[in-house]
């Protein structure tokens, strides 16, 4: 049985930044209040000419350069994203595109904060199940485009970017890469996390709402259930673990997870103070940020796990990087 490897990560930030005491006066709110709250110091917002297609283009180069593979060489492209450039086609087949990576399957999964645990499941399965031997697995947002910016209680908690995985299919090393893998949705909580709009209902894009009280309680106990049951399925115990990337929501939903899986609360990579919640991108993004503070080594044991809307949430348990 092969298994797949993460031999390569990027990221893209956008280049404004904006602290909790810039955002706009009219939203009533403080940096006391949101970092108090969620961590929250500060955000990436994207600019004129800056989209969801280029910042995936700029963090899945960084990412074949880390890999150090050909984009010729890849035969599945994945994107998961809420804030596609358009309505269609996917923002997949842009990057495929723009990077010259040959005809193949490119297409885009939607499913909110827990979109790259979803992309990197459907594409770790693809190439065990197919003659494809490398995948991109990318997620990237421009989310300040669907927040209300009169909402306090939800714009203040996002922000834009994206990141990217190379997965590279190998039939050797199988302690190395994705060890075990779980994914869920419960579509009887879709009312507490979506947005008002969509082509289908109103031809609009629809903002952000939520019920944060709701989704935190949720957060917390569906973060820690499917990991304990990824850690169960690797063989693997909590203490296996070198590090946590979970999806960067708020700061008290990592303390709480930190308290209820007993995890060293320095055993978990924490990025919501710089990057706010960037939805699909926020786990590449902190991978990537991690691996450029030297805290992930290649070989490190690493949990990740994230939860969205829908609601939907999953885990991974891998080994990263490749034998030397
Ligand atoms: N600035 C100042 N005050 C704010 C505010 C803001 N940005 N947002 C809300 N408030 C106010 C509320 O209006 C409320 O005021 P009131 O007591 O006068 O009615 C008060 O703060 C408390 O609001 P509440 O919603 O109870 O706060 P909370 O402690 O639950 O924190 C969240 C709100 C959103 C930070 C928190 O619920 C949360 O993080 N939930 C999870 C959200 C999430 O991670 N979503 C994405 C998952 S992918």
């Amino acid at each position: 049985m092969s298994n797949i490897l993460i031999t390569g990560v990027g990221s893209y930030l956008p280049k404004k930044v904006i602290s909790n005491n810039e955002l706009p006066v009219n939203l009533d709110t403080n940096d006391e209040w949101i970092k108090k709250r969620t961590g929250i110091r500060q955000r990436h917002l994207v600019t004129e000419g800056e989209l969801t297609s280029t910042m995936a283009i700029a963090a899945a180069k960084k990412a074949l350069q880390n890999a150090n593979i050909d984009n010729k060489d890849i035969d599945l492209i994945i994107v998961a994203t809420t804030t596609p450039d358009k309505t269609f086609p996917a923002t997949a087949v842009m990057v495929q595109s723009e990077l010259n990576i040959g005809i193949g399957p490119a297409f885009d999964i939607q499913a909110v904060c827990a979109g790259f645990i979803y992309a990197l499941n459907v594409g770790s399965s693809l190439l065990k199940t197919s003659n494809f031997s490398k995948a991109l697995i990318i997620g990237s947002e421009s989310f300040s485009k669907i927040l209300d910016w009169s909402d306090r209680s939800t714009s203040v908690l996002f922000g834009d970017g994206a990141g990217a995985f190379i997965l590279e299919k190998s039939n050797e090393n199988s302690e190395w890469g994705i060890l075990s893998s779980n994914f869920y949705s419960n579509g009887n909580f879709s009312d507490i996390l979506h947005t008002d709009g969509g082509p289908s209902l109103n031809s609009q894009v629809g903002k952000v709402r939520m019920n944060g009280k709701e989704v935190f309680k949720h957060a917390v106990e569906k973060l820690s259930s499917c990991l304990i049951e990824a850690m169960y399925s690797a063989n693997l115990k909590i203490q296996d673990i070198d590090f946590l990337v979970p999806h960067q929501a708020n700061l008290r939903i990592i303390e709480a997870l930190s308290k209820k899986l007993d995890i060293p609360i320095n055993k978990i990579i924490n990025t919501v103070d710089v990057h706010a919640n960037t939805s699909a991108a926020s786990i590449p993004l902190a991978f990537d940020n991690a691996l450029e503070n030297r805290k992930i080594k290649n070989g490190d044991i690493i949990a990740l796990n994230a939860i969205g809307g829908g609601l939907s949430w999953g885990a991974s348990i891998i080994k990263y990087g490749k034998p030397d």
